[in-house]
């Protein structure tokens, strides 16, 4: 067995822009095998997962939903809380019993998990039916890895954080709405957060690589792009000529893209320059990721979250202000280690003045490595689940309440495809993402067209076509 040399490994790559070549590596070995991929976490991962699949697809590989009949089964991992780490444990099982059925099937893992050497060891000692294991910083790499593969299990995984690679191929999911990385990894540090550590420091691509991309992605008849990273407001700060997230979001704009979004906003780096560029152009959409994570400025502090309870709340303040109709949503972590009553009672008070569109609310996951795993935590977890109990009554409440705003009106959807509750109706976004679903002709899919807004529930929009 080969435990990686993640030592060895670290020392690997350089600080820079590296174009990788495209080769056609099809291969006879693989060429009209099934792969199946399942990916876990966020956009990022989805994304990732787009270039996972064109890497496979370019050995020959076919896409399967089944994963009974795969060659090649691969797992996109996520890392930033405990659940997901043991629902990749739980699915692995299931495939060593596959594998004992099909000798022959190939399993890879990949994504975030790797990133942490514990785990890629755990699965070197534990999981020898594993064939490959490998990274976020080389999936452009993974059709070579899975070519060349001369060990029983093969381990690449590495951890430097200098590169960014251009030129790589995706298979992207949708032929109207694309994912474009602005930067990887993260500088932020937030104590509870592993995403430093497995996604290395910040490094952002150059704008001119990414213009690139929009460009080409206008050309082929997309309608909407979302610029991703985990922090995309610090965007070009690490550049060697720095430029800023909001000259990034107005040269977007200004490709003719019909519509752009951008995740994850961190408040910090949040500035007037950005809310201005986003008020002016009237194909950025008006709609906001702003993780709170907490609304009490003690438990902030411990968070290393850099803003008070009211910094927060005046920014919020400001983007509701200036830029109309705005929808704003956050992420709000409960039972973080020394989080008392009036702690959370504060971020219900913040809750309550904010009444956000929508929230992702998360219990605290201590996560090996991270400075506040090492915090003493007294709470007990039933008092935590309550607590995150009343914030979610709280949550839909609101987002019910913003819905509800939108009954009798009539607003453009974005129309992405059949509704998979119900094959007779499509749906679509809305500029501010709601989720709206209709009756309308499949032939819609694709357009921006006039909804009127009929139902309103927590989650999403019933709506129906109206002429202009
Ligand atoms: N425990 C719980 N939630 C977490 N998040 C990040 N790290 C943790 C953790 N250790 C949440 C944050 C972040 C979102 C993507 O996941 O709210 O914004
Ligand atoms: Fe994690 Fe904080 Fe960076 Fe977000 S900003 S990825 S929560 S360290």
């Amino acid at each position: 067995m080969n435990l990686p040399d993640m030592k060895e490994a670290k020392k690997r790559g350089e600080n820079h822009t590296k174009y990788v070549r495209q080769e056609n590596l099809v291969s006879k070995a693989f060429l009209g095998k099934r792969y199946f991929i399942r990916t876990y976490g966020c956009q990022m991962n989805v994304h990732d997962s787009e270039e996972i699949c064109a890497c496979v697809e370019n050995l020959g590989f076919i896409k399967t939903e089944d994963m009974q009949e795969a060659d090649l089964v691969i797992l996109n991992t996520c890392a930033i809380r405990e659940n997901a780490h043991d629902k990749v444990f739980g699915y692995l099982g299931r495939l060593k019993h596959l594998k004992r059925e099909k000798p022959d099937l190939m399993i890879a893992i990949g994504g975030c998990m790797p990133q942490q050497e514990d785990v890629t060891e755990e699965i070197c000692k534990h999981h020898p039916y594993v064939d490959l294991v490998f990274g976020t910083h080389n999936i452009h790499d993974l059709g070579r890895l899975l070519l060349e593969k001369k060990r029983k299990q093969e381990v690449d995984v590495y951890s430097i954080e200098g590169d960014v690679y251009e030129n790589v191929l995706y298979k992207r999911d949708s032929h109207i709405t694309a994912w474009v990385n602005t930067m990887y990894g993260c500088d932020k540090f937030c104590t509870y957060c592993i995403v430093p550590y497995t996604r290395g420091r910040q490094r952002s691509r150059k704008m001119e690589d990414i213009l690139l991309e929009v460009e080409d992605l206008v050309k082929q008849g997309y309608q909407e792009v979302t610029l991703l990273g985990q922090n995309v407001n610090a965007y070009g700060k690490d550049l060697e000529v720095p430029v800023s997230f909001a000259t990034l979001l107005e040269k977007v704009s200004k490709t003719g893209i019909s519509r752009v979004r951008f995740v994850t906003s961190h408040p910090w780096d949040f500035t007037d320059e950005m809310i201005d560029i986003i008020a002016k152009y009237d194909n950025i959409m008006p709609y906001i990721h702003l993780p709170l994570q907490s609304g009490s400025s003690r438990i902030l502090k411990l968070m290393g979250r850099r803003y008070t309870k009211e910094e927060y709340l005046s920014l919020f303040q400001k983007m509701k202000e200036r830029i109309s109709g705005v929808a704003i949503t956050t992420d709000i972590i409960v039972g973080f280690p020394g989080e008392t009553e009036s702690d959370f009672e504060e971020t219900l008070d913040v809750v309550n003045t904010c009444q956000f569109d929508g929230a992702y609310t998360f219990i605290f996951s201590p996560r090996a490595g991270t400075p506040a795993s090492k915090m003493k935590d007294e709470t007990d977890l039933s008092i935590k689940e309550e607590r995150l109990h009343r914030l979610n009554e709280l949550v839909n409440h609101y987002s019910l309440q913003n819905n509800q705003a939108y009954l009798g009106k009539k607003v453009p959807v974005l129309v992405q495809g059949v509704s998979e509750k119900d094959p007779n109706k499509i749906y679509g976004y809305t500029d501010t993402m709601k989720l709206v679903n209709f009756s309308a002709s499949k032939e819609m899919i694709g357009r921006i067209i006039p909804v009127l807004i009929t139902d309103a529930k927590s989650f999403s929009l019933d709506g129906e076509i109206v002429s202009d």
